[in-house]
């Protein structure tokens, strides 16, 4: 997909007003700039009071597979302003925050069998050790941050030196914001961004358990990121981007936020060829980071699109073996890897 310098200007005007709204607002659970967030109460007895079936079908939501795989895809960026593209964008996060709150308040895993949540509390370790953690990782973040929810390790790609400013985009329990923040030091400062209510609040809670004071976790979709222009170094994201339905807008949001010469240090799923409509359209898929999966040359295309230069994908081979436990018996690793994904917003 190739932007036309149209669709730039259109997200940029749509970023321009949003920025005015979010920037430097620092975020509260419930008063962010979560536009649709439902903030439904949990119930006392840890039950999700709303739960989503493992398998449930696209249209439970009232969409439809074509409309999921066009937003999918980021079609969504030629019809932006249109009612009906922007409710299927809300409905697709919508199953994904109600996917991700069942994961915070069960502490890992969703019980469905499939996908990126599929860890249980007893094998996140060794999940995050496959993934290129060390033990000394593992163990050092408060207990209940690593959610085992990563496919792959930013940090190690990030380069993080003392002082600088880090953005996790859909930051989870804190995993890598914890370890991002041993690396910037007292000096820097790491800022988490995710849009599950329940999610942020696990994070401050193990913020706080670990005694962290240069990070913080803001409540908000990555789409528009509550976060001023120009103000952070080095954008990090772990398993993420897939599960937003309008990817080039989280590019175009990613480019504003960075500095000149500000970097991005991504772990995602990524597609090597085209997936089938049948896990396309599947949303148990969609949620466990599989069905959202852009393709490889997309990404280039919309990072280029907004801006960012130096672009990097690479392919991370060795993760086939975990990913094809997350749906076994299906045909997903013919389609989908883990990647690392890399760029520089250039100028000064
Ligand atoms: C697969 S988990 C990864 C969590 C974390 N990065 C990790 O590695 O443990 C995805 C996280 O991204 C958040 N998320 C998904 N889509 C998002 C969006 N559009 N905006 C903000 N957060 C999002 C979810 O709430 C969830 O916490």
């Amino acid at each position: 997909m190739k932007m036309t310098d149209n669709e730039l200007t259109k997200v940029q005007d749509l970023l321009r007003t949003k920025k005015e709204r979010y920037c430097g607002e620092k975020s509260a659970v419930g008063a962010s700039g979560v536009e649709d967030a439902e903030e439904k109460p949990t119930r006392e007895d840890g039950c999700d009071p709303d739960p989503v079936p493992s398998t449930v079908s696209p249209s439970a939501y009232g969409i439809t597979d074509s409309q999921i795989a066009k937003e999918i895809r980021g079609d969504s960026l030629k019809t932006e302003g249109r009612l009906s593209d922007v409710s299927s964008n809300d409905k697709v996060r919508q199953a994904v925050r109600q996917q991700y709150r069942r994961v915070a308040i069960a502490d890992a895993g969703c019980d469905t069998g499939s996908g990126c949540c599929d860890a249980s509390l007893a094998n996140v370790g060794s999940v995050s050790q496959s993934l290129g953690y060390t033990t000394d990782d593992i163990g050092s973040v408060p207990l209940g941050a690593n959610l085992g929810l990563g496919c792959g390790n930013p940090e190690a790609i990030a380069h993080l030196s003392p002082g600088e400013t880090v953005l996790d985009l859909g930051s989870g329990g804190g995993f890598d914001c914890f370890l991002a923040a041993r690396k910037v030091g007292t000096s820097g400062q790491v800022i988490g961004v995710d849009m599950t209510p329940e999610m942020v609040s696990k994070a401050r809670d193990n913020a706080e358990q670990g005694g962290y004071r240069n990070v913080e976790f803001r409540l908000g979709e990555i789409e528009s990121l509550p976060v001023a222009d120009r103000t952070v170094d080095v954008i990090m994201s772990n398993c993420v981007l897939n599960l937003s339905p309008d990817k080039p807008r989280v590019f175009a949001e990613a480019y504003r936020v960075l500095k000149p010469q500000g970097r991005l240090a991504i772990s995602d799923i990524v597609a090597f060829a085209e997936l089938p409509e049948d896990i396309r359209g599947n949303m148990a898929f969609y949620t466990g980071c599989i069905a959202g999966a852009s393709l490889i040359s997309e990404i280039e295309t919309m990072l280029h699109g907004v801006g960012f230069a130096q672009v990097r994908i690479a392919r991370k081979d060795e993760s086939l073996s975990f990913i094809r436990d997350w749906a076994p018996g299906t045909p997903i690793t013919d389609y989908v890897v883990s990647a690392t994904i890399e760029a520089i917003k250039l100028g000064n």
